[in-house]
C-alpha cells in the first residue's frame, strides 16, 4: 500500500492550482447519463473516486470517451442495464446518485445500498423519502435498492435534515418528472448549484439552487451539453490551512473566493493574512496562530470536510480551541494519530478540546479517511523530523497530484510503495 513520507519543518511558499470539485463531478458525471446525446464534462479531477464512477458508467453500457485527465464525453444512449450491482461500485458512496439519474430517465434503478464509511453510518433515508414522494416504489432486496415508477410526478418534499446527497439525488429524479417539485430545507453547497446549472444546461428547469428552497419544473427530455466543473472548495481549503499550519505564504489559484468565506474568516480570526483576488486567494501566516472555536455546519457554515484540517492548525495555535462536529458522528478518529505527533486533543462526543502545543514531532501515522488523511499530511509538513502517512489510498480518492502540488510549494514529500522507499527518502533528505 502506498505511503507518503515527509520531512517537515519548512513553510509552504509559492503558487498552487486547484482542480475541479470531486463532489460536484461525481453528481454531474452521473447526471450526464440522463440524456441520449453526448455530454462533454471538463475540469474533472483525476482522482480514484471519479475513475471508479466512470468505470461503473461504462459497465452499465454508456459510452465513456476519456479525452484527457480532466475531460470526458459521456453518451447515455447505449445504456443497457439499470442495475448497477457490482462489487466495485460500493467503493464510492456517491454511487447512490445513479439511483436518481436512472430512476429519472428510465423510471427504474437498482443500485447497491452504499456501505457506511469511516466517518459515520451515513444513511440515505432522505433520498428514498424523496423518490417515494415523486411516485416511486423503493425496496431494499439483498442489499440492493430497487426503485421504480410507472411515472414520476412532482411533489413538495421537506428534507428532515440538510443533506447534500438527498438534495442532488431528488433534483435529478425530479428533473424528468411530470409537474413541479419543491425541495424544502435543501442543501446550499456550491456543488448543489453546480449540478443544477449543469442540468439546466441540458434543458432542465431548476430554480433556487443555492437557497434552501429548490423548485424543479419537470421536462420531457434532456439534451447534450458541454460543461466545466466548479473549482474544489475543499481542496482549496486544504491548501489554505496547510499554508497556515506551516507559517507559509501560498497563492491558491483557480478558486471562487465566495465559496471559501467560512475558511477565510477563520484564518483571519486566528491571525493569518488572507488576500482575495478574482479567482485566487493568498494566505500568509507570519506569526504563531491564535486559538478559536469552530463548529461545522452545512454551507455557508464551516464545512465538515475541513474539520480535520483546521484542527491540525489549531493544535499548533497559542491557547485552547474547541472544534465541534455537527454533521457526522465519527469524524475525530484522526486525533489518536495526531497525539502520536505530540498533539494535545481531548475528544468528548462530537467535540474536540485542543490545547495548542509548540510543535509536532514526526511519527508513523495512518490515514483513517480522505480528509483526515490530508490533515495528517499537513501535520507532517509542520512537524520536526520525518512523518510517514500510511493508507494514502483514502487521500488519492479526492486529491489529484497531492504530493506533486505540495513539492511545488517547497515541501519535502514523496509517495513511496514500501519500506525501502522510506529508507531511500531518509538517506536523500538526511
Ligand atoms: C456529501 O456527503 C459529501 N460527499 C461529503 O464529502 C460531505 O462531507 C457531505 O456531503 C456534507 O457536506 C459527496 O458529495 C460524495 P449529507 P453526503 O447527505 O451527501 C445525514 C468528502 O470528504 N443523512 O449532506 O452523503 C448524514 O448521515 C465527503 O468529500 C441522513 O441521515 O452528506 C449526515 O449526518 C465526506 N439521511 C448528514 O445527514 C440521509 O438520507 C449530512 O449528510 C442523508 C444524510
Amino acid at each position: 500500500m502506498d505511503k507518503y513520507v515527509i520531512k517537515g519543518g519548512s513553510p509552504l511558499v509559492g503558487e498552487v492550482e486547484i482542480g475541479g470539485a470531486k463532489n460536484a463531478a461525481l453528481a454531474i458525471l452521473t447526471a450526464a447519463l440522463m440524456t441520449d446525446e453526448p455530454v462533454r464534462v471538463e475540469n474533472i479531477p483525476d482522482v480514484s473516486d471519479i475513475n471508479v464512477l466512470l468505470e461503473a458508467i461504462a459497465v452499465i453500457g454508456a459510452q465513456v470517451d476519456r479525452i484527457d485527465r480532466h475531460a470526458v464525453v459521456i453518451d447515455g444512449k447505449t445504456i443497457g442495464s439499470v442495475s448497477v450491482d457490482y462489487e466495485f461500485i460500493k467503493k464510492i458512496r456517491a454511487s447512490y446518485y445513479l439511483l436518481g439519474a436512472l430512476l429519472g430517465k428510465y423510471k427504474h434503478a437498482e443500485v447497491p445500498l452504499p456501505g457506511g464509511c469511516n466517518i459515520g453510518s451515513r444513511p440515505i433515508d432522505q433520498h428514498l423519502k424523496g423518490f417515494r414522494a415523486l411516485g416511486a416504489t423503493v425496496n431494499i432486496r439483498h442489499g440492493v435498492i430497487v426503485a421504480s415508477a410507472e411515472n414520476l410526478h412532482g411533489a413538495h418534499i421537506f428534507l428532515d435534515m440538510v443533506s447534500v446527497g438527498a438534495t442532488i439525488n431528488i433534483m435529478m429524479a425530479a428533473a424528468l418528472a411530470h409537474g413541479n417539485t419543491i425541495i424544502e430545507n435543501a442543501a446550499r453547497e456550491p456543488h448543489v448549484v453546480d449540478i443544477a446549472n449543469f442540468l439546466n444546461s441540458m434543458g432542465a428547469n431548476i430554480k433556487g439552487a443555492g437557497t434552501d428552497v429548490i423548485r424543479i419544473r419537470g421536462v420531457e427530455k434532456l439534451h447534450k451539453t458541454t460543461y466545466a466543473i466548479v473549482p474544489d472548495m475543499i481542496e482549496a481549503g486544504t491548501f489554505m490551512f496547510a499554508a497556515a499550519a506551516t507559517c507559509g505564504d501560498v497563492l491558491i489559484k483557480n478558486v471562487i473566493p465566495k465559496h471559501l468565506e467560512a475558511m477565510t474568516a477563520k484564518l483571519t480570526e486566528i491571525g493569518c493574512e488572507v488576500q482575495e483576488f478574482d479567482d485566487a486567494l493568498r494566505v500568509i501566516a507570519k506569526s504563531r496562530l491564535g486559538r478559536t472555536h469552530v463548529k461545522t455546519l452545512p454551507y455557508p457554515g464551516f464545512p465538515t470536510d475541513m474539520q480535520p484540517q483546521i484542527s491540525v492548525a489549531l493544535c499548533l495555535a497559542n491557547g485552547t480551541s474547541i472544534v465541534t462536529e455537527s454533521i457526522f458522528e465519527n469524524r475525530f478518529k484522526y486525533c489518536d494519530e495526531l497525539a502520536r505527533m505530540g498533539a494535545l486533543i481531548k475528544v468528548e462526543g462530537n467535540t474536540a478540546i485542543i490545547d495548542g502545543v509548540d510543535g509536532f514531532t514526526g511519527a508513523r501515522v495512518s490515514a483513517p479517511d480522505l480528509r483526515a488523511g490530508a490533515a495528517l499530511v499537513i501535520a507532517g509538513l509542520a512537524a520536526e523530523g520525518i512523518t510517514v502517512v500510511d493508507d494514502i489510498i483514502y487521500i488519492l480518492r479526492g486529491y489529484e497530484d497531492f504530493d506533486q502540488k505540495l513539492r511545488g510549494l517547497g515541501a519535502e514529500i514523496e509517495r513511496v510503495e514500501d519500506e525501502r522507499g522510506i529508507q531511500k527518502f531518509r538517506l536523500r533528505v538526511g
